[in-house]
Formats: C-alpha cells, structure tokens, sequence
C-alpha cells in the first residue's frame, strides 16, 4: 500500500465525470487500499478517486456518527466503531422529503468551508470492491458524505452549492472529504 497525493483545485481531473469502473482487478484492489490509507492518512472522512487524479467512479468513506456528539461522550464507554464504505459506479436511487443544512470542507479546496443543503437520507445502489452489487441506506452525516463523494464523481465541488464559503477559524474543525 502506499499514500497517494491529492490534488486541489484548479486540477482539471475534479471537474471531469469519471468513468465507470470495469475492470476489478488487482490495480483496482491496490488503488481501493492506497485510497483508504490515504483518506486516513489525511485525515478524511472520504475521499473520491478523482482526488487522486484518477478519473473513474469509486469512492471511499469511513465515518462514525459518535464523532460530532461530543455532548455524548461518556467516559469508559466503548465508541461506535467506524464504518468503511466502499462505493463504485453508485446510483442515488431514493432521497428523503427532508434537506438538512450543514458545513462542509474538502481535501480537494484547503481553507473553505461553506454550507450546504443535502438529503437527511439517501439509498444507493453501488457496486463492492467485487464488483457485487449492492444497496446501502444511510441518513446524517454518512448521507452527506456519500452526496459529497457522489458529487465528486460527476465533477461537481461543494462550493457550487453553497451559497455562503468562508475561511474557516482554528476552532471550527469540520470533518474534510
Ligand atoms: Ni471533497
């Protein structure tokens, strides 16, 4: 496994729509694991293979709900365990009546933030590592990602949804992908 660099802005790759993946191959199964240990490396919370100039449909998340309930946090207990997603080819096929607003960042746009509005809860239909199809529902901040992540995929960046982007203070420390 090894790191991968991530590109920023303007790189021409982030606007490009990636292709989708064919091949599931032994190149696919060691990008797949470079861009885990990439997005951990980061650290992120997802990270879209366009990131790291690769123009195809696959993305990674890795994200625990406990992360933002601070308020929750009792001492001793055991915190959820993060859950890794990986998406390839991913189709939003249902979308709650309900938006919800809240802050992003990217790895790809370092020192913005903005606020976006997305989906409470999505489905999705996708493709494993294996190429298996599957269908996976997700509500919160895992349904943000996935939007930000799918998004990256058709070359389409936060900041074209936001209507507000600022430079973030020292305090404001928001999850990147
Ligand atoms: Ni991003």
């Amino acid at each position: 496994m090894a790191l991968r660099q991530i590109v920023t802005l303007p790189e021409p790759v982030l606007r490009r729509k990636a292709k989708p993946v064919t091949k599931f191959d032994k190149d696919l199964q060691t990008l797949i694991d470079d861009m885990i240990e990439t997005m951990r490396d980061a650290p992120g919370v997802g990270l879209a293979a366009p990131q790291v100039n690769i123009s195809e449909q696959l993305a990674v998340i890795e994200y625990s709900e406990d992360e933002d309930d601070e308020d929750e946090e009792v001492e001793g207990a055991t915190p959820k365990p993060k859950k890794l997603y990986v998406i390839i080819n991913p189709e939003i096929v249902k979308v709650s009546e309900e938006k919800v607003m809240g802050i992003e960042g990217c790895l790809s746009i370092p020192g913005l933030i903005g606020e976006v509005e997305r989906y409470e809860a999505i489905q999705v239909k996708a493709l494993n590592r294996h190429g298996k199809p599957v269908k996976l529902k997700v509500d919160g901040w895992t349904a943000r990602i996935f939007q930000h992540e799918i998004d990256h995929l058709n070359g389409v960046l936060f900041t074209d949804l936001s209507k507000r982007v600022w430079k973030p203070d020292e305090e404001e420390e928001i999850p990147l992908d």
